[in-house]
Parts: C-alpha cells; sequence; structure tokens
C-alpha cells in the first residue's frame, strides 16, 4: 500500500498539468470542457455587463465549499471533515436557491451511473455525508443539486455544445469533490496541533489562524448550540467557466461569526476509549457509526490509491 502511496505521489509531483487534472486523476474521472476563451473577468469583479453567462457565473459569482464535521453520529472518515456542497452566493453574500425546477433530479445515484463515474460515487459514499443518516447520502447530494446546482449560470445544459441529459449534474458533483479536495481541514488543523479532543477546548481565532494561514485567505467557521465545531466554509471568486476551476480564494463576503471566541470543541468523531468497548457502548447509535467509520476508514485509504474494489465491498455492506 504504501509503495503504491509513494508511486503515486511521484507521479503526480512530475505532472504540471493545471489542477483540475491532479486532483481527478486519482479516480481517473473528467468531466466537460468549456469552450470559454482566456481573460475573461473574474466573477463579481466585472465593471461593464458581461453578456455571456456560460463563461461568466452570474449572479451566484461566490462559490463556496462548505464542509461538515459530523461527529455525533460521527459520519466520513475519522480523520476528515466531509462535503457539504458547493454554493454558488450572490456577490452581497446573498444567495438564490431552486433556481430552475425542471432541472431538478430525483436520483444522484443514478445520473452518476449513468456517466461511469463509479469511483467517484465510491468517494462520495465516503467522504459526502449526510447528517440525517436515515434519508441518506444520495438524498443530500440530490438536494445540493437541486438547492445550489441548478443556480450555476455557466453549467447551465445550454452551455453544453454536445449536451447528453444529466451532463451539468455530473459536471456539479466532480467539480465539489475536486474542490473538496483542495481543502484538507483535518489536515491542516492537525499541522497546527488542533486535533479532536473530549478535554481540551480551543479558541476560534486558532482555529481560524491555522485553516487561513494554509488556505491564504480568512475562513468561516461554524459551532453547533453546544460549541461544537461543526463546519466550515471557504469562499471563491471564479474566473470563466466553474468547468474551468479557476478559482480565486478570497475572504468571507461577511464578518459574521459562527463560533463563540473561546470554548470551542472539537469532538472525536469516534468516541471509544482504546481497548475498551465500554465507554461506546450507548443506545443512540454512537456504537454503530463508530464500527461503521473504521470500515469507511479503510475503505477511504484504499481508494485514494485507486482500489476501488475495496470501497465497492463496503458499499455493498449498506
Ligand atoms: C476535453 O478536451 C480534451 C482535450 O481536447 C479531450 O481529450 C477530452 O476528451 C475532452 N473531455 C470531454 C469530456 O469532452
Ligand atoms: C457584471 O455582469 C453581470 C452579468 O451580466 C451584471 O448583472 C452586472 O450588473 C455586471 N456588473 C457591473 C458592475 O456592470
Ligand atoms: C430525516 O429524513 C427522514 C427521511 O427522509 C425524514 O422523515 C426526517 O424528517 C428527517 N429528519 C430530519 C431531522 O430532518
Ligand atoms: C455527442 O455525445 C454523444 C454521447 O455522449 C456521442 O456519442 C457523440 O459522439 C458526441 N458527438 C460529438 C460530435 O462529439
Ligand atoms: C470585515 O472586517 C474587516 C476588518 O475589520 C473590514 O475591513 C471589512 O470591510 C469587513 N467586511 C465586511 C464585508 O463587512
Ligand atoms: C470548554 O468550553 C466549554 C464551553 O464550550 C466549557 O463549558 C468547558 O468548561 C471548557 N472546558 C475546558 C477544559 O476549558
Ligand atoms: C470491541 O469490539 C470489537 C468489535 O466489535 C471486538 O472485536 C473486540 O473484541 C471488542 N473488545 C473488547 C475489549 O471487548
Ligand atoms: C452493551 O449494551 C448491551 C445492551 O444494553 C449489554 O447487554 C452489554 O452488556 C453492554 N456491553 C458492555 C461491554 O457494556
Ligand atoms: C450519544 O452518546 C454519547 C456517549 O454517551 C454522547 O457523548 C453523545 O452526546 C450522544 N449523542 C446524542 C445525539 O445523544
Amino acid at each position: 500500500m504504501l509503495s503504491i502511496a509513494l508511486f503515486h505521489s511521484l507521479l503526480f509531483a512530475g505532472l504540471t498539468s493545471a489542477y483540475k487534472s491532479d486532483v481527478l486523476r486519482s479516480f481517473d474521472i473528467s468531466y466537460s470542457n468549456s469552450s470559454c476563451p482566456a481573460g475573461l473577468p473574474l466573477s463579481c469583479s466585472n465593471t461593464t455587463v458581461v453578456e455571456d453567462l456560460c463563461c461568466f457565473e452570474s449572479p451566484g459569482g461566490v462559490v463556496l465549499l462548505a464542509q461538515f464535521w459530523d461527529y455525533s453520529p460521527g459520519l466520513g472518515p475519522e480523520d476528515a471533515f466531509t462535503i457539504h456542497g458547493l454554493w454558488p452566493d450572490n456577490c452581497d453574500g446573498t444567495y438564490q436557491q431552486f433556481c430552475i425546477p425542471s432541472l431538478e433530479i430525483t436520483d444522484a445515484r443514478a445520473v452518476l451511473n449513468k456517466f461511469g463515474d463509479e469511483d467517484l460515487l465510491a468517494y462520495m459514499d465516503i467522504n459526502w455525508k449526510n447528517g440525517n443518516v436515515t434519508a441518506g447520502d444520495n438524498d443530500l447530494w440530490i438536494h445540493e443539486y437541486n438547492k445550489h446546482g441548478t443556480c450555476y449560470s455557466t453549467i447551465n445544459p445550454s452551455c453544453y455544445s454536445n449536451y447528453t441529459e444529466g451532463q451539468q449534474v455530473a459536471d456539479f458533483y466532480k467539480l465539489t469533490v475536486a474542490t473538496h479536495k483542495q481543502l484538507p481541514t483535518y489536515d491542516w488543523l492537525k499541522e497546527a496541533n488542533i486535533v479532536p479532543s473530549t478535554t481540551k477546548n480551543y479558541t476560534s481565532s486558532e482555529i481560524e489562524s491555522a485553516l487561513s494561514s494554509k488556505f491564504g485567505k480568512k475562513v468561516y467557521i461554524s459551532c453547533d448550540s453546544g460549541n461544537n465545531l461543526n463546519e466550515i466554509w471557504y469562499y471563491h471568486h471564479v474566473q470563466g467557466s466553474l468547468l474551468d476551476e479557476n478559482f480565486v480564494r478570497i475572504d468571507p463576503v461577511s464578518n459574521s461569526t459562527g463560533c463563540p471566541a473561546t470554548g470551542v470543541k472539537y469532538t472525536p468523531k469516534i468516541i471509544a476509549t482504546p481497548g475498551s468497548n465500554s465507554t461506546t457502548n450507548t443506545t443512540n447509535g454512537t456504537v454503530e457509526h463508530a464500527s461503521l467509520n473504521a470500515a469507511v476508514q479503510v475503505a477511504g485509504n484504499a481508494l485514494v490509491y485507486g482500489v476501488s474494489g475495496v470501497a465497492a465491498a463496503f458499499l455493498a455492506l449498506l
């Protein structure tokens, strides 16, 4: 496993192509090309009206990647934040939603299967989790496309030269995953010695500083009513079509705060004492998800190296 990983990192290190292909090569997925010219204005930065909204994201020119930290029940890998969505906010921070009802879908998994994107699906099964476990992940993916994905002007079906039904939906999920993979929040925090703990608290500013030192701009952090860190939002402007992934990182559009200044809890996803199962033997689902997590962890590591068979085996367990 390690040697395969090393081989992959060496391989990737030798490539100088744009991050679009670097990111997606690990599971051999490509999405549609835009036919947009170079040199277009950055979203939210134009000084005159731009006519071609297939090559200029508008009105949702602020693209934000939102991540979850679902700790109870713990969802996704124990050492990674999961995907919430890729949202097109307006330049002033307000947003539109459910923009084109006729484009709404009822089954995200079916769309991705149609395009043969099994590896992407396997990645999503591990890293894009619905906090409502009963409803299931497909339900969150559907919701994210219908509510937010339909609002992107540059991946409207009319922007495709040889459109196949559902193409923009598949592209939306691929772009979301690609953007998420650029933002390894857990690792960034860990490098600043900010790790999940049941005893230690953090300040908002130490979490924000750790993340903004990596991201290059400020980030928005959110906490639940128990002061537990539960979400991170990363903001971008985009040049040209979303498909070209020319993102420019920006500060959050508003200065609002989502966590208290002090006493922020970063709660571990797996609440267990090593060597003993007693602390995880609760009736509220923690045990179930703690063991599920271990399986996801294994599948997740395998997936990184392209061994999707292991992930598929895991998925069959669900
Ligand atoms: C995008 O363009 C490249 C280079 O022209 C081509 O190889 C690739 O097949 C195109 N991808 C799609 C999905 O059309
Ligand atoms: C930028 O372009 C959008 C889309 O055409 C337009 O709605 C907006 O008014 C433009 N902004 C300026 C300052 O002209
Ligand atoms: C979770 O999803 C189920 C099934 O869709 C739904 O009935 C329930 O209301 C949802 N729960 C919450 C808290 O949204
Ligand atoms: C258009 O897309 C269809 C289905 O993906 C494909 O079979 C066909 O070759 C494409 N045509 C052109 C001109 O690219
Ligand atoms: C956020 O705060 C900074 C520093 O106080 C300020 O310069 C900036 O204009 C504020 N941004 C917004 C959108 O209020
Ligand atoms: C951590 O913060 C919470 C409030 O979020 C507070 O109740 C608790 O006493 C703090 N614990 C420590 C060890 O500082
Ligand atoms: C804890 O649970 C695991 C999985 O159910 C089991 O394999 C292991 O033997 C248990 N350990 C103890 C100390 O009970
Ligand atoms: C876990 O809970 C079950 C059901 O309440 C109980 O029978 C079992 O003894 C508990 N196991 C441990 C290790 O506490
Ligand atoms: C579930 O049980 C764990 C361990 O007792 C506890 O920490 C957690 O807050 C509980 N979660 C819910 C949603 O009740």
